[in-house]
């Protein structure tokens, strides 16, 4: 009885609710993740994303609500769920004895592969990480990125169908985060759908093609990353000018190219508009400010932040500080 077919979405959640004490880490979480792409969880610290992956997972249990994953419930069929996903978490699950070789064989004799399988499919996933060169080293003496890839490979011993990825690339440096990116766009290419949280609007940008924003246990925001920073106006094109004097001036230059008001800033000097088609609209303000010879200090692009969404969203900044979101929470 194999559920899969019949379910056109990888993840269906509704009404999920958790409490930890008196924590309400999840206030009924509703998520619907269609098969086959990156879907991004975005929030930052403490929204509550870790909680809806370890419900999902099976990890956990929700005190309230529905989750299907594969199309089979979570909190029915929890061993059925776990052989069809594959978890990679904030922390890495690798034993750092073990050489990443025998962590991925052993990865695959857990998740039932016969012995020569776990070594064939280890060889395998050792290529595609990158880590050949590294594979009969203890993973204690791999860098954090290659820890990260470890921790992913074991988490495909099984080629499951669906993925869940709990912050990948915190911690990581631009390179090591680009590999990651790179290696998560190559395993959607293949089939698989992943589920990946992440405290970074850049990230989810790049990679999710759909985007819940989570906050405070709710999901208060779905969309495409296009639609999503839509909310925030898009793109800003951002002029800084040397005189005040010169300030009217570009505010007429950028107005022309802007989708909305143009916001000047006295004190900074600066002008700056939501722009559609930040390219073109950067090169045509800087063509007009050098034709006219105005003297700018900066003239760039400004990509939203996750800031700027949860202030659009919420009409507060992002609190990474989980005591502040704790303060006013209701106890009955
Ligand atoms: N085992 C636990 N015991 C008590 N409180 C918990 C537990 N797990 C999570 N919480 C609380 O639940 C809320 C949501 O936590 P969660 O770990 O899901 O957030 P997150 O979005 O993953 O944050 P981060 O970006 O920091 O990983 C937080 O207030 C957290 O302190
Ligand atoms: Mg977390």
């Amino acid at each position: 009885m194999d559920a899969r077919a019949d379910s056109p979405l990888a993840v269906q959640a509704e009404g999920v609710r958790k409490s930890f004490g008196k924590t309400e880490a999840l206030c009924g979480v509703d998520l619907s993740v269609p098969r086959g792409m990156v879907y991004g969880l975005l929030g930052p610290n403490g929204a509550g994303k870790s909680t809806v992956v370890r419900i999902l997972a099976t990890l956990i249990r929700a005190d309230a609500g529905t989750a299907l994953v594969d199309g089979v419930d979570v909190a029915r069929k929890p061993a059925t769920v776990r052989s069809r996903i594959g978890l990679a978490g904030q922390y890495a699950a690798v034993d750092e004895y073990l050489t990443g070789r025998e962590n991925l064989e052993m990865f695959g004799r857990l998740s039932g592969l016969r012995k020569a399988d776990a070594r064939a499919r280890a060889t395998e996933l050792l290529e595609r990480f990158d880590l050949t060169d590294a594979a009969d080293r203890p993973s204690k003496g791999y860098s954090g990125g290659m820890r990260r890839r470890l921790d992913l490979a074991a988490s495909l011993a099984a080629r499951p169908p669906i993925l869940f990825l709990d912050e990948p690339t915190t911690g990581l440096d631009p390179r090591s985060r680009l590999t990651m990116w790179s290696v998560i766009q190559d395993l959607v290419d293949d089939g698989t759908t992943v589920l990946l949280t992440t405290q970074y609007l850049e990230e989810a940008d790049r990679l999710a093609q759909r985007i819940a924003v989570i906050d405070r246990g709710v999901v208060i925001a779905e969309g495409t990353p296009a639609e999503l920073k839509a909310r925030v106006g898009g793109e800003g094109l951002e002029v800084a000018v040397v005189e005040p004097a010169d300030l009217e001036r570009a505010r007429t230059i950028l107005s022309r190219v802007a989708t909305d008001e143009v916001f000047v800033d006295p004190e900074r000097r600066r002008v700056r508009a939501a722009v559609a088609d930040g390219p073109r609209a950067l090169a045509d303000v800087a063509g007009q400010i050098a034709a006219e010879g105005i003297p700018t200090e900066d003239v760039g692009l400004h990509r939203p932040t996750l800031d700027e969404v949860f202030l659009a969203l919420t009409g507060r900044p992002a609190e990474d500080d989980d005591g502040a979101a704790a303060t006013d929470e209701g106890s009955g």
